[in-house]
């Protein structure tokens, strides 16, 4: 038997390769009612999880004007998302690589107009990252902190959100408030609560129930508890080499409890959206830019 032979034998007696269908791209906020609780720092940290994985990782940083992933990644961007007004501007011209596997689509720092675009011009944003969508597995939004437009915009375009509290009184108060905007403006239904920094776990214990009562109780929201994240100098000093601290302090206590928030949020599937379409994010806030599709329809 000769080399081709063994070859052609080797091949007719492997098993059929049955490709798995690709997954639905992902998309997840991070937002907060209240500013400074930690959501830049969860979302670097989850990209970095994730892409660790093996996913395509976009992080959309959604905090316009007020950027700051970048810094996370010790990257810096020349463009920024407002560039995608300009004409003759992609997306590809605009994302900067930020480590293997991981995105940014920056924000751009102390631009103010960024801050006060209108409906029309985030929707021309939107239709510009048209086609996106199939570089990438998961898109990892980081919001700003509160209920204002923009972060109703963008978090609008979730299928989850990753809600981020801190464990004091006030942070509980502007959750609830954020839930409930979000949920009946933005038809948000599914969040998952992180606490971030906690020194004692029993008080955020005590709060994500207080949480999950009134907001079971007033709204439509359904609210799965991601874990607590200790207080930990090591994010700090993480900040300060501008690496997500998973990478540069694996075994540090916010480290292994931010693995354990990833390993939770990722588990579970998606939720199912609403409106059925999987790349639905997209979808529907194309077919209101109204960007033309491939086949010629509207999306
Ligand atoms: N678990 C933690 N332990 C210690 N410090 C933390 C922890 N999480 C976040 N921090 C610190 O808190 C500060 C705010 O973090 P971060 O920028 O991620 O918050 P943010 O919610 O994105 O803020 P903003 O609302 O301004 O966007 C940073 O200085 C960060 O180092
Ligand atoms: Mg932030």
């Amino acid at each position: 038997m000769d080399q081709a032979d063994n070859l052609r034998l080797r091949l007719v007696d492997r098993p059929p390769v049955v490709e798995a269908p690709p997954e639905p791209l992902r998309v997840i906020a991070v937002t907060s009612g209240k500013g400074g609780v930690g959501k830049t720092n969860m979302s670097a940290n989850l990209a970095a999880l994730a892409a660790r994985a093996g996913k395509r990782v976009l992080i959309l940083d959604a905090d316009l004007g007020l950027a700051n992933v970048d810094i996370i990644f010790g990257v810096k961007p020349m463009h920024h998302i407002g560039d995608l007004l300009q004409p003759g501007v992609s997306a590809m011209d605009v994302l900067i690589e930020a480590a293997p596997n991981i995105h940014i689509l920056p924000a751009g720092s102390g631009v103010q107009r960024l801050t006060e675009l209108d409906r029309k011009e985030k929707l021309r944003l939107v239709a510009a990252l048209d086609g996106l969508e199939d570089h990438f597995d998961l898109v990892i939004i980081d919001s700003g902190a509160g209920i204002g437009d923009n972060v109703l915009f963008f978090v609008g375009m979730a299928q989850e959100v990753v809600l981020v509290l801190s464990p004091e009184p006030t942070s509980l108060v502007d959750a609830y408030a954020v839930v409930k905007v979000l949920s009946q403006q933005a038809g948000i239904r599914n969040f998952a609560v992180v606490i971030n920094p906690v020194v004692d776990e029993m008080p955020a214990r005590d709060m994500f129930q207080k949480l999950s009562t009134v907001t079971g109780r007033f709204l439509t929201a359904k609210l799965r508890h991601l874990g607590y994240v200790p207080r930990d100098e090591n994010v700090h000093r993480a900040v300060m080499a501008q690496r997500p601290v998973v990478d540069l302090f694996p075994m540090a206590p916010a480290s292994r409890a931010i693995v354990d928030v990833a390993t939770r949020l990722f588990s579970e599937p998606a939720p199912q959206i609403l409106e059925g379409g999987m790349k639905m994010m997209w979808q529907r806030l194309m077919r209101e830019a109204e960007v033309p599709r491939k086949d010629g329809n509207h999306a």
